[in-house]
């Protein structure tokens, strides 16, 4: 059911995001869909993966299946989509630039002085491109593999230090900000 729903997703998107759009509002609204697409198929199979094969075994779900989407997303619209944050898990490729760690921070402190985390996102034009940031909060299912220490089953904590040795992403509650969704596009 939740695969079906996957793909009719993957075909829709395409047809909801024209490119060759010029105005600032019109880029704004494409980027937003665009970054919308990757978290709910994200979850979907976490959920289902951590069902079947527990925390520890749903790792790949967030190393290998979160790149293959992002790049799925990026083919099919045009635009650059990654996941970035302040605490990286994996430093290869999700250390944001400065852009990106700027709006952060600014997320960190929109959210501590009581703005809705999930509905913190910047988009602008720098340079010759268009770039959009999304935050995604921190929820109960995230925890098994980015809360406090003792949420970590041992399981979890060996792969993690395995995988990632140098992991920072761990110690969060829920409702926190664990990094965004990060696009960008060359204006034409
Ligand atoms: C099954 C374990 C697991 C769960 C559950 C999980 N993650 Fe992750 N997360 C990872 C792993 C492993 C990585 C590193 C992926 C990689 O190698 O690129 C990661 C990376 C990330 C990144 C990319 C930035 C970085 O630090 O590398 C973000 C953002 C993120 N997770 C957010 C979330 C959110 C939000 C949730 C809950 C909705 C969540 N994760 C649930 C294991 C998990």
């Amino acid at each position: 059911m939740k695969r079906t729903w996957i793909a009719a997703t993957l075909l829709i998107v395409p047809l909801a995001v024209p490119l060759a759009i010029a105005d600032e509002a019109a880029l704004l609204d494409e980027a937003r869909k665009v970054a919308m697409t990757l978290p709910p198929k994200l979850l979907a199979t976490l959920q289902e993966e951590i069902g079947k094969s527990g925390f520890a075994g749903s790792i790949p779900v967030c190393k290998e299946m979160a790149p293959k989407v992002a790049g799925e997303v990026s083919k099919q619209t045009g635009w650059k989509i990654k996941r970035v944050s302040l605490k990286t898990r994996n430093e290869s490729r999700a250390v944001p630039d400065e852009w990106e760690k700027a709006a952060l921070v600014e997320f960190d402190q929109r959210a501590a002085a009581g703005e809705s985390p999930a509905k913190l996102e910047k988009g602008a034009q720098i340079g010759s491109e268009y770039r959009y940031v999304k935050a995604l909060p921190v929820q109960a299912v995230c925890l098994g593999c980015h809360g406090q220490p003792d949420q970590l089953t041992p399981e979890v904590k060996a792969a993690l230090s395995q995988h990632y040795p140098n992991d920072k992403a761990t110690g969060y509650s829920e409702g926190q900000i664990r990094g965004a969704i990060s696009v960008r596009k060359a204006l034409p």
